[in-house]
């Protein structure tokens, strides 16, 4: 029998990527940049066994047992198993995959991305499979080829057809700039009405604001926000970050029907920031929001304070006790124990 647990990061995008070129191989439109978080709050974990005696091949989420059948882990099994040494006897044994997210799964918080890039990375583990594999993660959801990575990622998205060269370079690592944090306002737990691949894949068909963001707007965004992380130009950062989860949303919103992840409590956010940055007469605080109402904050560790304050007395119910105050040091993605 061979066991192995690991744990991945979430990642959350400045530079959204929204949109695909090839459902199956998931192939994007755009390049995105995220950073990953530390994984000591929020993580996806994830144990694999595999034994001669396992009879069939399981797979639990959260407790609940999953088909072994989707495409997503079935491409991203096949492609792990093609690198590996064909002698290597527990190859052909079944799996086990048991995985868990110490927060809301699918509601807007990545977990797509830390889900499938510890999956993947258990899985190059398990079986002794060195080098890239970025591009094997994404296979299982987009986002997680970023979580292969520490600190500020790229997404490069290619221009192969079968999509070897569509993966993850670091920019820099976390310590690059320690000061930056992150808080996740934590809107709505639930889970979202339209997955991430369900709304781009109706954004991708039917908009047409779509096509302007990734080849006009993006290919200028994404080299602004690399000079900006790589300067630490705060001012640059917030505002390309803002704008892009903008653009992001504007897109949802032009898709037929509309999608609209935000809801009042995520624009109610976005306005205070605004009106915050005003106050401050620069801009300290940025939003971001991926696919669903939770809002993210990135902002420097001298701003938390203040701004955690404003927001506790804004919204007193909803994040007094928030729990995902979270902070953005030390991005890892490592086995745990390996038997
Ligand atoms: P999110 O915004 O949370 O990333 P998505 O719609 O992109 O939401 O993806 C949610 C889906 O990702 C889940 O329904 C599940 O299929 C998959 N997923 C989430 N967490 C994990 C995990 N830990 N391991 C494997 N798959 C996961
Ligand atoms: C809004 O990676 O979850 O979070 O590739 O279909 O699994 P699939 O989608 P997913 O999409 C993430 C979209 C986003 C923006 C981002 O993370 O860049
Ligand atoms: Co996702």
């Amino acid at each position: 029998m061979k066991m192995i647990t690991c744990i991945a990061p979430i990642n959350m995008a400045v530079i959204k990527y929204w949109g695909k070129r090839d459902e199956e191989l998931i192939l994007p439109i755009n390049d995105s940049i995220s950073a990953s978080l530390s994984t000591d709050v929020m993580c996806a974990k994830t144990t694999i066994v595999t034994s001669a005696l396992l009879k069939e091949n399981k797979f639990w989420l959260n407790g609940q047992e999953q088909s072994f059948d989707s495409p997503r882990l079935t491409n991203c099994l096949r492609a792990i198993k093609k690198r590996a040494d064909e002698k290597l006897p527990h190859l052909h044994w079944n799996i086990s995959i048991c995985s868990e997210n110490n927060f809301p799964t699918a509601a807007g918080l990545a977990s797509s991305a830390a889900g499938y890039a510890c999956l993947v990375y258990a899985l190059a583990q398990l079986y002794n499979i060195e080098g890239e594999i970025s591009n094997i993660a994404r296979q299982g959801s987009g986002s997680a080829c970023r979580s292969i990575y520490g600190g500020w990622v790229r997404w490069h998205k290619g221009n192969s057809p079968v999509g070897e060269d569509s993966l993850a370079k670091q920019i820099v690592p976390a310590d690059h700039w320690p000061e930056m944090r992150l808080l996740v306002l934590v809107v709505n737990d639930t889970k979202k009405k339209y997955s991430s691949a369900k709304g781009m894949a109706i954004t991708t068909l039917t908009s047409s604001l779509i096509k302007y963001r990734a080849n006009e707007i993006v290919p200028r965004r994404i080299e602004a926000m690399e000079q900006a992380i790589l300067n630490k130009n705060f001012q640059s950062f917030a505002e390309l970050t803002m704008k892009d989860s903008n653009s992001m949303h504007a897109c949802c919103l032009d898709s037929f029907p509309p999608i609209a992840y935000m809801n009042e409590v995520s624009h109610s956010i976005i306005q205070l920031v605004h009106l915050y940055n005003d106050y401050k007469k620069e801009l300290t605080v940025a939003y971001t929001v991926d696919a669903g109402p939770n809002t993210c904050i990135y902002l420097l560790e001298s701003e938390v304070e203040d701004f955690l304050s404003i927001v506790n007395f804004v919204f007193p119910n909803n994040v007094d006790d928030n729990e995902y105050y979270r902070g953005l040091k030390l991005p890892s993605i490592r086995p745990l124990d390996e038997s």
